[in-house]
């Protein structure tokens, strides 16, 4: 399984924060944007994994994240020329995805939830040919909103439907099997110029293929794409870590406890930044000991099955 990361887009709705910074690297919180997503993809198990951004804007990532070795994962990075749309992260990627299968993710997503990396593992586990993600909002029609019918089954999934026919919007984490990218390669830009992922999320159902997972009520999803959203998604991480001591996204403590990196490791990048709280909490990790009820409690445990 490969994961792509899409950082690319234009930001307007965040500008002017946006005019000289990418918005997946503007802040939530106590870390940048990408963070987030990139800790979904590491709970996942994937360790391959391709960042799309802006031509302008990959050095800065690779300047955030490098080749991931220090979080033990592959990074690669790929330039997106232009925003034309989320489906062209697969085909920009396809010598990348080679013959796997592969997770996509929109790098302003934020998901937060107990049993979050089980259902994630279970999706990827399930080998099935697409899985997208329901969520259900007050506002459906910002959204693309899949149907059902009562056996759970998709119906109909639309984009920003005036009349949505379901409360689920579809959120931005999508599982596709190998021939995603050739079936985006086939996509026509809609009437707002831009290929669009429920075009090919359609493609799936029509054949029959379109899996939909939903995340209950207990599930915190978020997209921080606009001034008021990326407030309140830095507000939710600040009271949700204050609570409970745990970090959201903190990509090291996963690469710990997933075994990517040792004690030492840890304990060195805590000691690189242990002027702020975010390398306070490294430290703080390095030296705890762990027990069988703080392995569950974090639900980030390593011995859940990993992905190929
Ligand atoms: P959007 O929020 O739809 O677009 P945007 O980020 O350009 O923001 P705005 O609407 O304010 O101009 O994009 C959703 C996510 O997908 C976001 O993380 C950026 C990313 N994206 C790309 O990387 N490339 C694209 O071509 C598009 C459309 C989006």
């Amino acid at each position: 399984m490969k994961g792509i990361i899409l950082a690319g887009g234009s930001g307007t709705r965040l500008a002017p924060s946006t005019h000289s910074i990418n918005k997946h690297l503007l802040a939530v919180y106590d870390k940048p944007m990408i963070y987030y997503p990139l800790s979904v993809l590491m709970l996942g198990g994937i360790r391959e994994i391709m960042i799309i951004s802006t031509p302008e804007d990959q050095p800065r990532f690779r300047g955030l994240l490098g080749d991931g070795s220090s979080l033990g994962i592959n990074l690669k990075y790929k330039e997106q020329a232009e925003p034309n749309g989320i489906p062209e992260a697969l085909t920009l990627s396809q010598d990348f995805i080679g013959s796997d299968d592969v997770t996509l993710i929109l790098g302003d997503n934020i998901f937060y939830g107990q049993g979050f990396t089980t259902i994630l593992r279970n999706a990827l586990n399930k080998h099935s040919n697409a899985t997208v993600f329901g969520y259900r909002v007050k506002d459906p029609r910002r959204f693309g909103v899949v149907e059902f019918d009562e056996n759970q089954k998709v119906k109909s999934i639309e984009e920003k439907p005036k009349n949505p026919k379901s409360d689920f919007a579809v959120t931005g984490l999508y599982i596709y099997d190998n021939k995603a990218a050739s079936l985006a390669k086939n996509l026509k830009p809609s009437d707002r110029g831009e290929l669009e992922i429920t075009d090919l999320n359609r493609e799936y159902l029509k054949r029959g293929e379109l899996d939909v997972e939903l995340l209950g009520r207990g599930f915190a999803w978020m997209d921080a794409g606009t001034h008021e959203a990326l407030f309140e998604a830095a507000e939710f991480v600040k009271i949700t870590q204050q609570r409970q001591g745990f970090k959201l996204a903190c990509l090291e403590e996963i690469a710990y406890y997933l075994g990517y990196i040792s004690q030492h490791e840890l304990y060195r990048k805590g000691k690189s930044m242990e002027k702020n709280d975010y390398g306070q909490y490294l430290l703080e990790i390095a030296k705890r000991k762990y027990t069988k009820q703080y392995w569950d409690h974090t639900d980030q445990n390593p011995m859940l099955g990993m992905v190929k």
